[in-house]
């Protein structure tokens, strides 16, 4: 099969692989249709994660199933489905607690387990034109008939939408509140646009893209440009000097300041700063426990010299981590199903498999206009 595979630092390759196939009798076979490039991608892509040269990438996942394991019951060859980017078994404490994003049995020794993803386990990724699921009846969720017409807003089920709504769920945005998001890439608007959906009554979104900021308006948020490193002040003068009753950090490790120079602690800060007393944090950006490459002494050993004294002395609290997609995925799917969600809304660009090199380098860049690629492999 054709797939994309990570080489080395900014090189990746879509090449001839072995076809992905039914390994144990749970297994499930998704012939691919959709499959999309993600900010975690970015991380592995810039080699900045341990990803090993020879994996295929891809954790947003969606299509037809061809072929089921002899003891999957429930998903049935013909099926279309959405695949969220953990690997869960379905059994284990987390998993049964809904923690499925904490999986204790799908990657050994580490809690959690995603596809095509750097310390996630062995996991072939989904950027390819077949995807082996483990735990298929566990993992898959069926989507309804409008699947196919609806297949760019089904995909976002995978990761950002989930994602999305999980960074609103940790900071426990309730209806009426006010909320600030920092990062305007596809989680930081989804993070924006389930803010909306739960009744937020203000919703500010953080960055410096014009184009990005543009779509967090489009959903009804405020945007906030940080250019000229304003954003703090915007916030706080929009929330008459209480700062945002929640934050959502939708950024992660390889934030930047104004002129594109990494700090790693900028956002964690930030929403210190701009969130109100006994506020909550909502942190699904990425942080990692070493980061090598990191310029930042403390960063290369996953630490930062984060505003402990000023978190503490505002009563704030925090949640963090991978999202639980399956926590959320049905739910939103029900959103998508009857037109109160269209999470497609951001997608800038449909292109083939093979074209996904460019599509990387053109996303790393973001380069104006690219938000979010969904790949279409057989086409
Ligand atoms: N927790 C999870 O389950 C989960 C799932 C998916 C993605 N993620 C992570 O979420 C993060 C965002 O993903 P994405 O796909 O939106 O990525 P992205 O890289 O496209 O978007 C990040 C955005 O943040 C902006 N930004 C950078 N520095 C900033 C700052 N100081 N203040 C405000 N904005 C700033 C960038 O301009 C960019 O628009 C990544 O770290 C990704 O790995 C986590
Ligand atoms: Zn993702
Ligand atoms: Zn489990």
């Amino acid at each position: 099969m054709r797939a994309l595979v990570y080489q080395g630092p900014r090189d990746v390759q879509v090449i001839d692989m072995p076809d992905a196939a039914i390994e144990r009798a749970t297994d499930v076979l998704v012939k691919v249709t959709s499959t999309n490039i993600c900010g975690s991608d970015l991380h592995m892509y810039e080699g900045r994660t341990a990803m090993e040269p020879g994996r295929i990438l891809g954790h947003e996942n969606l299509g037809e199933v061809i072929e089921v394991g002899s003891a999957v019951d429930r998903v049935k060859v013909g099926d279309r489905v959405c695949v969220p980017f953990n690997v869960g078994c379905g059994f284990c404490e987390n998993c049964e607690q809904g923690l499925s994003g904490f999986c204790l049995t799908a990657n050994p020794g580490s809690a959690g387990a995603a596809y095509g993803f750097a310390g996630m386990g062995p996991y072939n990724g989904g950027q390819a034109e077949y995807l082996r699921v483990p735990y298929g009846d566990y993992n898959c969720l069926l989507l309804p008939r409008d699947a196919e017409e609806k297949e760019n807003d089904y995909v976002m089920l995978a990761d950002i939408f989930p994602t999305g709504y999980h960074a609103t769920e940790l900071a426990g945005v309730r209806p009426g509140e006010s909320v600030v998001v920092y990062g305007a890439g596809p989680v930081g608007l989804m993070a924006a646009y389930s803010s909306v959906l739960k009744g937020a009554s203000l919703v500010m979104v953080v960055d410096t893209h014009k184009d990005r900021l543009k779509l967090a308006e489009k959903m009804g948020a405020v945007a906030i440009d940080n250019t000229e490193d304003t954003g703090v002040e915007q916030i706080m003068e929009l929330t008459g000097g209480k700062g945002a009753d929640r934050g959502c950090e939708c950024v992660g490790y390889q934030c930047c300041g104004m002129h594109k120079e990494e700090v790693p602690n900028l956002t964690m800060n930030n929403l210190v700063q701009t969130v109100k007393p006994a506020g909550r944090i909502g942190v699904v950006g990425v942080f990692v426990p070493e980061d090598p490459g990191a310029e930042d002494k403390l960063a290369r050993r996953g630490q930062m010299a984060f505003d402990f004294g000023q978190f503490w002395f505002k009563g704030q609290s925090m949640g963090t981590g991978q999202a639980n997609v399956k926590a959320y995925n049905r739910f939103l799917s029900r959103m998508i199903e009857h037109d109160k969600a269209k999470p497609s809304m951001i997608v800038s660009h449909e292109l083939p498999l093979e074209q996904a090199p460019e599509a990387y380098k053109n996303f790393d860049e973001r380069k104006k206009g690219w938000t979010k690629v969904v790949l279409k492999p057989g086409t």
